[in-house]
């Protein structure tokens, strides 16, 4: 009987700690807005969720007829939006009418590297998060729930509130009230649905118990209780940046040992699946490549930095310093090994590059691997035929900042030898003709079942195949009139 009665007061309690919610919005369509926003939709189908960014033709895309237009790709994505669309789930620009109507806004914008003034190649820029704090404190209505969704530097909850409060106090709506809660977002590309559909944790940061409660509530509808974590609002923003420092860690950690396989005669993989059986390191995030890209990782761990100067601790800041400085050591690497091994000179050479997104299943380039070692192998003079299922040729010319150029011989049709110049691979297999080199750098699945005989017909002999992801078979290509480099393999020697 008592029990009974603790457990009604309990319900009782807990319905007057929640908010009922009807209308959610996000401020920033992109890779992670799009994405949350639409799982959200699909698992409380009694919430309105809107999603609003001022790139028009970001959202022009999301609410395109044509599925293959989504301004982002990612595998299951194209089929929630299917369902939930124009249903409870909304894009639009109308950012202003949005605020005003919803009961929890997320901010889910970029936050970049500051490029110029104060800890610029560091700090966050935190200049968009500050206009959308400024938009919330004009438009919101009534008591509104703030979530930080972007990766913010620590104590990046305050600036908000503080902006908030300052409108709290202005304005003569009295009911207007503010409470700022921080939940970041651990999806990664490419596996984002499920990442979002079956989370390993979801992560609420906040003081006020009934702010908490009520995002709780909302992801209680397809997360198992224990995965939804309550911290403070500063852990939960550290957790985020402390996460994403270990996963680049490990990355540089691997990629390290994988040049020293490649001097010792060892073997990365193998390495990885000794050290991996031991349950305290785990086998996940040992695979090496090229080096990290993506537009968080590097981003994340200079803000660590930054922030460990700011708080006077340079070891600390040092210490995490030093996975940027191998990852990008080791970009170059590959880039110097490719040019070494055609003969010390790659001008006028015409080469392969099977890949240019991050990593496979996105159309992400930030920060991608091959950005930097197509950079450098077009200073060298070569001449790039670049592939990549999902990557626009307008994407490359942006990140390349360089215009792509037809042609298909070395020579133009002066019959001067063309150097320094990249065209967009459709085929794999006519893109290959005459060509030095293939170089593997995003592990796309279709790159595993290539014909490699065929392709090897196809290449100017001596020719070299590089497999910086190790998606190759071995016997695919043995007893074939190629040379071939594989990441962190020493055996080749
Ligand atoms: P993105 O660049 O893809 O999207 C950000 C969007 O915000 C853009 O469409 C931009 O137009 C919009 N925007 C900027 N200022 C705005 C404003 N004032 N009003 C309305 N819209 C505005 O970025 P993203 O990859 O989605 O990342 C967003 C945040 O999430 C970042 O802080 C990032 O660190 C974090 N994050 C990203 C990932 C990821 O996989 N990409 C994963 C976890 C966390
Ligand atoms: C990463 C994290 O995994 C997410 O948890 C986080 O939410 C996200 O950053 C973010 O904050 O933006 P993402 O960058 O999308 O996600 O993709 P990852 O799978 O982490 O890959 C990052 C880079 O590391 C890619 O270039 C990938 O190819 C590389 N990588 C990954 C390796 O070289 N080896 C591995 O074993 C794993």
């Amino acid at each position: 009987m008592l029990l009974k009665l603790f457990k009604k007061q309990f319900l009782i309690y807990n319905f007057w700690m929640i908010k009922k919610i009807e209308n959610i919005c996000c401020i920033g369509a992109g890779y992670v807005g799009g994405p949350t926003m639409a799982v959200i939709a699909d698992n409380c189908q009694d919430i309105n969720v809107n999603v609003v960014d001022i790139n028009k033709e970001r959202i022009k895309a999301w609410n395109s007829s044509n599925l293959e237009e989504l301004p982002i790709y990612e595998p299951g994505l194209d089929e929630i939006i299917e369902r939930r669309r124009d249903k409870n789930l909304f894009f639009s620009t109308d950012i202003e009418n949005n605020i005003s109507k919803s009961d929890i806004i997320f901010i889910s914008v970029n936050t970049p590297t500051k490029k110029k003034g104060l800890g610029a190649g560091q700090a966050s820029d935190l200049k968009w998060v500050e206009v959308c704090a400024r938009k919330v404190a004009k438009f919101a209505k009534g008591y509104t729930i703030v979530v930080e969704k972007s990766t913010l530097p620590v104590k990046t909850a305050e600036v908000i509130k503080n902006i908030l409060e300052a409108a709290e106090l202005n304005s003569k709506n009295k009911n207007l009230k503010f409470d700022v809660l921080s939940n970041p977002e651990f999806l990664a590309e490419g596996t984002a649905i499920n990442d979002l559909e079956k989370p390993d944790r979801v992560l609420i940061g906040g003081e006020n118990e009934s702010a908490i409660l009520t995002l709780n509530e909302i992801y209680s509808n397809w997360v198992p209780k224990n995965k939804i974590l309550h911290t403070n609002i500063w852990s939960s923003e550290l957790a985020k940046l402390t996460a994403n420092a270990f996963l680049a860690q490990r990355i540089s950690s691997i990629n390290s040992i994988g040049a020293l396989c490649e001097a010792t005669g060892a073997d990365v993989r193998e390495v990885a699946r000794a050290i991996g059986t031991d349950s305290r390191i785990g086998s996940k995030f040992l695979d090496a490549g090229p080096g990290f890209g993506g537009s968080c990782f590097k981003k994340d761990i200079l803000n660590l930095v930054y922030l460990s100067n700011y708080f006077n601790l340079p070891e600390v800041a040092n210490f995490w310093e030093e996975i940027v400085k191998m990852n990008d050591w080791h970009q170059n690497r590959i880039s110097k090994l490719i040019i070494k091994k055609l003969f010390g000179t790659v001008a006028g050479k015409k080469i392969c590059i099977l890949g240019f997104s991050f990593k496979a299943n996105t159309n992400d380039t930030r920060e991608s691997a091959a950005i930097n070692i197509c950079k450098n192998l077009l200073e060298e003079g070569a001449i790039l035929f670049i592939h990549d299922p999902k990557v626009s040729p307008q994407q490359i010319e942006i990140d390349l900042c360089q215009k792509e150029s037809n042609f298909t011989n070395r020579k133009d049709e002066d019959d001067k030898f063309i150097e320094n110049k990249w065209s967009f691979a459709k085929d794999i297999y006519s893109s290959s003709k005459d060509a030095d080199a293939i170089v593997v750098l995003t592990e796309w699945a279709e790159y595993e079942d290539l014909d490699w005989q065929k392709l090897s017909n196809n290449l100017r002999k001596p020719a070299w195949v590089f497999d910086a992801r190790s998606v190759i078979p071995r016997n695919k290509i043995s007893g074939l009139d190629l040379n071939f480099w594989k990441i962190g393999d020493g055996t080749n020697f």
